[in-house]
């Protein structure tokens, strides 16, 4: 073989190349080896080399062709901000709890439960018998299935004290997600510029939906207990809001279930502000050492919006919730569902349906509680051994969720990269304040994949402090 025959086989090439189309076919080797007076190794280095200069590809069995030419030219959508002008918020494309993580990484940031905590039984055999029967090809009532809506309602009926008039059916409107709901509620409820009361820390998504119908947040600090009445009080009185949206059981992020006599507290001050209090009970079926107690259930004059989702207990896939709601604020909401999206698909409420009347349910939600309290407490201990350094305000008694604040001072945007950068994903609490943190926070969920790995999280994370405070 000599260097020169090959040379010489690819000067000639990239001639011909130099005028061919792209996708054209190059000869064959035979036909080159016969061109060139040059036996097969040195074409084949030949094509190796024009291989690698990104000039051919060759598709086995089939031949080499010219490779399509790509431009190296800079695309510039700059235009598009000029038409569009400046955001009136901007919100984040992706927030930390919704980044996907690779199967070798410890995904602690996340905000839905891992797969192996769903009822994967029951959701595969419901969206099957589903998928066979009339909701394939179904369009959905606006509101919802009438029997979805009907379990909904039963669920907090059943917990309804005497002397309270429980919802029934026609309170409920189906939609997909209840962060799809919040929205609407945000839009048909507070409306743009005005002002909505939100816990002090509270759920991220609830922060980016206010920011996206262009509602007002105004923080109200909340703790373990809750938020403090007379706070919660002035904050009405001080900026004539009319909405509260909190979370009285198992708070994303901070774990907190209110007393039920903070819940009446808070229900009276909401009572005599003729406000709305929109109670999210997200984590409904998350309570470990104690139950969720909805505060839905001391209200029938219609102050109390109640948000319930079946996306973390039933599956991601499931996108289905409901919101509980009475009066013209029903009618508002579902006159805003239905110009946003007209209705939710009929195979998943079907299928979201079937789950939940599954005798197997009921097992299903009683082996969750024992495995979310070892998690819990095994993410627990492995922070107290690898990251002393870490404060929890308390032990939450159900949620998904650690809340736990680093010493002050820690710069979290390095410990988060640091983190990230030896495996482990976190949240940070950044972006659970509507307005400036109250420290640095971050939010560890004990319902990742793979929990035997939580102390080598810990580890990481507690490394990585170390390397701050050193
Ligand atoms: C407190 C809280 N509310 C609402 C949602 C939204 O849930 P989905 O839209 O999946 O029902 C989440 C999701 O993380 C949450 O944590």
């Amino acid at each position: 073989m000599s260097d020169d025959s090959s040379s010489r086989i690819v000067a000639g090439l990239r001639a011909w190349i130099a005028q061919a189309p792209p996708g054209a076919q190059v000869p064959s080797n035979r036909a080159l080896m016969a061109q060139y007076g040059a036996g097969p190794v040195t074409v084949q280095k030949a094509m190796r080399t024009l291989g690698a200069l990104g000039l051919v590809e060759s598709r086995p069995g089939v031949g080499t062709f010219v490779r399509a030419v790509r431009t190296a030219r800079a695309l510039d959508y700059g235009w598009q901000t000029a038409a569009l002008g400046a955001p009136r918020a901007r919100i984040p494309t992706l927030s930390t709890p919704l980044r996907s993580s690779s199967p070798d990484m410890i995904g602690l940031h996340a905000g839905y439960p891992d797969r192996t905590l769903l009822p994967e039984r029951l959701v595969r055999s419901a969206l099957t018998r589903a998928a066979r029967g009339a909701a394939a090809l179904a369009r959905s009532d606006a509101a919802g299935l009438p029997e979805l809506r009907a379990w909904f309602a039963t669920e907090l009926a059943e917990a309804t004290p005497a002397g309270v008039t429980p919802p029934a059916a026609r309170d409920v409107v189906i939609v997909p997600g209840s962060q799809s709901g919040l929205s609407s509620i945000f839009r048909a409820l507070v409306g743009f510029g005005r002002p909505v009361l939100l816990e002090s820390p509270t759920y991220w998504g609830a922060i980016l939906a206010a920011a996206q119908a262009g509602v007002r947040a105004v923080p109200v600090p909340s703790g373990p207990d809750g938020p403090d009445p007379a706070e919660l009080a002035r904050a009405f009185d001080e900026t004539g809001a009319r909405v509260l949206y909190a979370q009285p059981n198992y708070a994303n992020p901070t774990g907190a279930q209110w007393s039920g006599e903070r819940a009446e507290q808070v229900l009276d001050v909401v009572r005599s502000r003729g406000a709305f209090l929109v109670e999210d009970d997200w984590a409904h079926d998350f309570g470990i050492d104690t139950t969720a107690h909805p505060l839905a259930t001391h209200d029938d004059a219609g102050h109390v919006i109640y948000l319930r989702s079946l996306t973390k207990n039933v599956s991601p896939s499931v996108r289905v919730a409901a919101i509980v709601t009475r009066g013209p604020a029903r009618d508002r909401i579902l006159a805003d569902r239905g110009a946003e999206s007209m209705y939710v698909s009929d195979l998943l409420q079907t299928a979201a349906l079937d789950v939940v009347t599954q005798r197997g349910w009921v097992t299903h939600l009683r082996s969750l509680g024992q495995q979310l309290r070892a998690r819990r407490d095994l993410l627990i201990e492995s922070l107290a051994e690898h990251v002393p350094d870490a404060q929890l305000d308390h032990v939450p008694r159900g949620g998904l969720h650690l809340w736990a604040r680093l010493p002050d001072g820690t710069d979290l945007d390095r410990l988060l990269r640091d983190c990230e950068t030896e495996g482990v994903l976190i949240a940070p609490g950044t972006e659970s304040f509507p307005a400036e943190p109250a420290g640095p926070y971050v939010r560890l969920n004990y319902t990742g994949p793979a929990p035997e790995r939580f102390p080598d999280g810990a580890r990481v994370i507690g490394r990585a402090l170390a390397r701050q405070l050193a």
